[in-house]
């Protein structure tokens, strides 16, 4: 979590930091401070809340300088207040430090360092970094300011354990701005006389979308026309900056009163983005010849939150086209439970971000294992995508509310196409099955676009029900994980007590929390179950429910006569469905956060990527 941004250049860094800050805001937003380098010292300017507090904060001091290093803090190590906030210094404050992730041994360290004298001024891990330099720098005597400073890094680095991306700046090398990455993410903006650190690329991509990711144990040295990267034994090399297409527009509002709502209206260009890649050989993209898919035996899908909620659905669809056996992991579990050995193992991570450590530490299990490891994954060179053996990239944008929306429909879509292949390649399904199954896949983004028509009816009913305090989602098969998606989403941006179940378990409990009028969501597409979803709604409605039917075209008279409310979703095949009946439950998310008044794109306590365990 987390997300530190440094600039090294010609002009004033402050708005360049600044903006960039906001731009990461979706990291973290307990705090957030920066450091300027003015005229030999440095200024250091930091507030409790948003980047907005340190914003009007910055104005007041107005500091102006070409180095500087800003930070946005989701708190992990102490509560979140202007001491925790970063940027930290050493005893000094010639030294200072934007960190992310964890220090395990920070502990122990501060007591070291205490007894060697040094006084810390906060309750965070992150400060034992500056003063461990300090502590460092006494010991490398010779040499210029700026090889004191690699070499003291270089000892740090060694001395600190956990997963960390670190930025620091010393008063005494003021050309230079050092970057750190080990195991957090960590990637550095080209541009002209200037370059830029940054957790995530939005945050410099207004002023460049020449990228280079860094892999990990990596140092870079940061100079207005240079950057320089060493890898982890020290060596310098040579690596090539990635082009990055996602233009700035994109990762604006574009309009919109939130990202949430832009994002959710992004879906069928988004879908079509990521079939783009579908229509490509899938094969060569999974890193899998005819030969390993036919002979996979099992697949593991390992994830977190929403992309959860996606493998969930792709195990239907694997098991389904390619018959396969499949188990669906959270990330944080897979990590601790004992895994029976088999060969031809596929372990599948997806994940928006390709930074959520549970998600990343979990696929560095299964290749321990020697399962081969494929990414589904929106982010290029993310940690997850250069740790498997091949990704499969969602190309929807960049995603920057924190409740996911266009990255789940894009993840499931992914996960179609993926099982279909491994359906025609092992013999499961006939080329007519396959390409019947395609066509139906292809025409999913116009089906989307129909489906984002919803928003207003959707929103309508909002009204009525928005200060009901708790909601429930039922779905079968398919649509099971949707209900969970429903309400996860809820949850995440309103803040409203919501569960999801699978509509066959009602009856054994959930029923209970069912009160007059409270609203019961049901998916309830026409498909083979739809009949049972029928029974499902008289028993809730027999209970006091509000019942929300959500069906499709030919559905709706029978939906009518049994709930309170229909919603009529785009028919696409069965399998598809799921894609489209989120949408409306995305909506209803999205209009109640927004009738309780609350923060929508960035819910208290959460944030998008989630680099801590
Ligand atoms: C966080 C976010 C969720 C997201 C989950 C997994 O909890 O708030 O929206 O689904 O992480 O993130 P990933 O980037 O791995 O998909």
């Amino acid at each position: 979590m987390c997300g530190i941004i440094g600039y090294i250049g010609k002009k004033n860094s402050v708005g360049y930091i600044i903006d960039g800050l906001k731009k990461l805001e979706y990291r973290g937003y307990d705090s957030a401070g920066v450091s300027i380098l003015q005229d030999g010292k440095l200024v250091t300017v930091r507030a409790v809340g948003k980047v907005a507090e340190l914003e009007k904060a910055t104005l007041q001091v107005s500091p102006r300088g070409t180095l500087g290093i800003g930070h946005t803090r989701w708190a992990t190590h102490g509560k979140p207040s202007e001491e925790n906030s970063h940027p930290h210094t050493d005893c000094s404050g010639e030294i200072v430090v934007v960190h992310n992730g964890i220090i395990e041994n920070y502990l122990v360290l501060r007591e070291q360092l205490t007894a060697l004298g040094h006084r810390f001024k906060s309750e965070t891990d992150t400060e034992v970094i500056a003063h461990l330099i300090e502590e460092n720098l006494k010991h490398v005597r010779s040499g210029k300011e700026e090889e004191r400073l690699l070499k003291a890094v270089q000892k740090t680095n060694k001395e600190i354990s956990g997963a960390f991306a670190y930025g620091v700046i010393w008063t005494h090398t003021p050309d230079l701005l050092i970057g750190v990455k080990n195991q957090s993410p960590l990637v550095v903006g080209i541009g002209k006389d200037e370059n830029f650190l940054a957790s995530d690329v939005p945050a410099f991509l207004q002023h460049t979308n020449k990228v280079l990711f860094l892999e990990e144990g990596e140092i870079v040295l940061l100079r207005a026309g240079q950057v320089t990267v060493l890898d982890k034994n020290g060596d310098e090399k040579k690596p090539k900056p990635t082009k990055i297409s996602w233009d700035q527009k994109t990762a604006q509002k574009g309009g919109y009163d939130h990202f949430m709502l832009k994002e959710i209206y992004d879906q069928p260009q988004a879908l079509e983005d990521t079939l783009r890649t579908a229509r490509a050989d899938f094969g060569k993209i999974l890193g899998l010849d005819t030969t390993a898919m036919r002979g996979l035996k099992q697949v593991h899908i390992i994830a977190c939150g929403t992309a959860y909620h996606a493998g969930l659905v792709g195990k239907y669809y694997i098991e389904q086209f390619a018959g396969i056996p499949v188990s669906v992991d959270l990330a944080s579990e897979y990590k601790y439970r004992t895994i029976p050995h088999q060969t031809k193992t596929l372990a599948i991570a997806i994940s928006q971000s390709g930074e959520t450590a549970d998600t990343i530490g979990a696929i560095k299990k299964a290749k321990e294992f020697g399962f081969r490891t494929l990414a589904i994954c929106n982010v290029l060179g993310s940690t997850l995508t250069r740790t498997c053996d091949s990704t499969f990239f969602t190309h929807c944008g960049p995603e920057i509310s924190v409740a996911s929306t266009k990255a789940f429909t894009s993840q499931i879509t992914a996960m179609y196409a993926l099982a279909i292949t491994l359906g025609l390649a092992n013999g499961n399904l006939s080329k007519t099955a396959f390409d019947k199954l395609y066509r139906e896949l292809l025409r999913l983004s116009k089906s989307m676009g129909e489906t984002v028509k919803m928003e207003y009816t959707v929103r309508h009913l909002t009204r009525k029900i928005y200060k009901a305090d708790r909601f429930i989602f039922l779905g079968r098969h398919v649509n099971f994980p949707i209900a969970l998606e429903g309400a996860l989403k809820l949850k995440e941006v309103s803040y409203r007590a919501a569960e999801g179940f699978a509509a066959g378990e009602i009856k054994h409990g959930p029923i209970s929390i069912i009160e007059k009028g409270t609203p019961v969501f049901m998916l309830m597409p026409q498909d083979g179950l739809f009949e049972k979803m029928l029974s499902a709604c008289q028993e809730c409605r027999a209970r006091g429910a509000f019942v929300v039917a959500i069906t499709t075209p030919g559905g709706e008279a029978q939906a009518k006569s049994v709930s309170d409310k229909v919603f009529v979703v785009p028919q696409t095949s069965e399998f598809l469905q799921p894609i489209l009946n989120v949408v409306p439950l995305q909506f209803l998310a999205y209009w109640i956060a927004k009738r309780l008044g609350c923060d929508i794109d960035q819910p208290r306590n959460l944030a998008k990527s989630v680099t801590v365990e």
